[in-house]
């Protein structure tokens, strides 16, 4: 067998160019998320008190399967629907910013600043800073609904996993408006009939009441 050798040494040549291939691009997703910054803004950490929701620390696998589900209109969202055709977010995209996004860490409490610290040094840490404000409601009765109903799916930390999202850390206005539209089945939510599943026989009160407990559980410094 004359070829083998060169086979053998061609295959060797291609196995790091597929590996790369499939490592997501950071410098890619901090590109692309000059269009998502517009609406999302510079950090992922969204903006307009919830219109337009936090979408760093979101895992990527949600990230990506939400892009996809917009593109392909499973989940309606108009203002995004041209930002995500195959022209303008092709799957690379997708992965990158999906990635990007996924990695960026808000911290829910101010940094300590040295003192030689510059303004600008400042503003940017400033910025990230992500505190959800306590809102009205039960926190004990919202957190029992959720540990009871809410936790095999979202998780004791509100922070989900794979294509679960994390509530724990998002506007409440913005969770208060898709719990709405799953109860209307206007979005799809882990059921099998759009509009039934675990949502379906509670009342506006207990809504109201889950979202007051997901405030007291977004401070990771706090549950360590
Ligand atoms: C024109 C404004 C606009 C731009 C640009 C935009 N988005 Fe959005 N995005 C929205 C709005 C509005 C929503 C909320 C829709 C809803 O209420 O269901 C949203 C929702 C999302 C969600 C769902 C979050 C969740 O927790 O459910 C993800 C993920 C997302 N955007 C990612 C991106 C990415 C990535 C980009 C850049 C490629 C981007 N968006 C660009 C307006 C925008
Ligand atoms: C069987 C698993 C499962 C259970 C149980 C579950 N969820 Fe979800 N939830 C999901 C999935 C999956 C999504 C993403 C759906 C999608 O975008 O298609 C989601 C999305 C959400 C969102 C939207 C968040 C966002 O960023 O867009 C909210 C709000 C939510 N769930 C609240 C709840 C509450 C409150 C409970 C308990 C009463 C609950 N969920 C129970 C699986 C579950």
């Amino acid at each position: 067998m004359p070829l083998r050798p060169l086979r053998l040494a061609l295959f060797a040549l291609c196995l790091p160019t597929l590996a790369v291939a499939a490592e997501p691009d950071l410098d890619n997703g901090r590109a692309v998320n000059g269009t998502c910054a517009a609406c999302h803004g510079e950090n992922g950490q969204g903006g307009k008190q919830g219109e337009y929701p936090r979408i760093a620390g979101q895992s990527a696998k949600f990230i990506e399967f939400t892009l996809k589900s917009f593109r392909a209109r499973e989940r309606i969202n108009l203002p995004m629907f041209p930002y995500t055709q195959e022209r303008e977010l092709p799957d690379e995209d997708i992965r990158d910013i999906a990635a990007y996004l996924s990695a960026i860490e808000l911290p829910t409490k101010p940094p300590k600043f040295k003192d030689d610290d510059d303004a600008l040094t400042r503003l940017t840490a400033m910025q990230k800073v992500m505190i959800i404000p306590r809102v009205e409601g039960d926190i004990a009765a919202g957190g029992a609904i959720y540990q009871d109903r809410c936790t095999t799916c979202h998780g004791n930390d509100g922070r989900g996993k794979r294509i679960v999202p994390m509530l724990a850390g998002q506007y409440t206005n913005y969770l208060m408006r898709q719990m709405e539209q799953f109860r209307e089945g206007v979005r799809p939510h882990d059921e099998e009939q759009p509009g039934e599943g675990v949502l379906k026989d509670l009342k506006p009160a207990d809504l109201q009441n889950i979202l007051a407990y997901l405030t007291t559980l977004q401070n990771l410094e706090d549950k360590q």
